[in-house]
């Protein structure tokens, strides 16, 4: 009888360390693939979790690493923002196109996304200030013809499906004739120009930069935008906007959006 009590107190120490390791995994936040209906969330005054949506296919800003955890400059900014302002941070996952619409429908409190401040968005989400600037690019496989927009004729040019790029695309189209590809994710981009399904991909250069140095490839900068920087977006009306700006504000006197650009960037402005 002792033995067995000895054991069942061996068992739940065992239990509870096993617990604690589980527990102690707080550096990286909750992560959460967005199915789109998801309950409505409640008061934020109520809640200890901010709940911010991004489309995690977009490196350097976010992006899976080989854990499948989602990584990135925007994810870090986040963290920071919900730890300054008292909350705890879920991310959840979802397509570029869907995340004004997940602001809207009250299904999360924040957006980062590498998402440029547009005017027209401005109609539909409120946005902090900007946080980061990257300029347009136009990547292709290093033998390609395609050198400058002027050559962009006849060749079909990919695009994220929601973003400033196929709102840039379409426009140029009508002076260079192009045929437009849109698909979903950032980083299917780079398959579909790898496997010649199309001739260019049309991405922010910060972006582009990254994937022309990880997978060999090259490209020219867009001479015809340019596109605002980079915000965090809310619903309309949101209280965090004027919470998240001081936030924002802070972080570059003190130097810690600098730091944080330097540690993900490969441009600096
Ligand atoms: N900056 C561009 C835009 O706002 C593209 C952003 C794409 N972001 C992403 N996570 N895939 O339209």
């Amino acid at each position: 009888m002792k033995n067995k009590r000895q054991w069942f107190i061996v068992m739940l120490a065992i239990l509870s360390i096993a617990l604690m390791a589980c527990g102690s995994n707080d550096e990286l936040p909750d992560v959460e693939q967005d199915t789109g209906d998801e309950e409505a969330l409640g008061d934020l005054e109520e809640r200890d979790t901010l709940i911010m949506a991004t489309s995690a296919d977009f490196p350097p800003f976010e992006t899976r690493n080989t854990e499948g955890e989602i990584v990135g400059f925007d994810i870090d900014l986040a963290e920071h923002i919900a730890d300054e302002l008292g909350y705890d941070l879920e991310i959840r996952d979802m397509n570029f196109d869907g995340l004004i619409g997940a602001l809207q429908a009250g299904r999360a409190d924040m957006v980062l996304s590498g998402m440029s401040a547009t005017d027209s968005r401005r109609e539909n989400v409120d946005f902090s200030i900007e946080y980061n600037r990257s300029g347009e690019m136009f990547v292709t496989q290093q033998d390609s013809d395609v050198t400058s927009i002027e050559d962009l004729e006849g060749k079909t040019v990919g695009v994220q499906l929601g973003t400033i790029q196929q709102e840039g695309a379409e426009l140029l189209q009508e002076d260079y004739d192009f045929e437009i590809h849109t698909l979903d994710e950032a980083q299917a981009l780079i398959q579909e120009l790898l496997s010649n399904r199309i001739d260019v991909a049309y991405l922010d250069k910060e972006v582009a930069l990254g994937f022309i140095d990880a997978q060999d490839l090259t490209g020219f900068d867009d001479p015809t935008t340019a596109s605002p920087g980079m915000a965090v977006a809310f619903p309309k009306g949101s209280e965090l906007v004027e919470d998240v700006n001081n936030v924002l504000e802070q972080a570059m006197e003190s130097g810690w959006l600098e730091d944080l650009q330097k540690e993900w960037l490969t441009q600096q402005d």
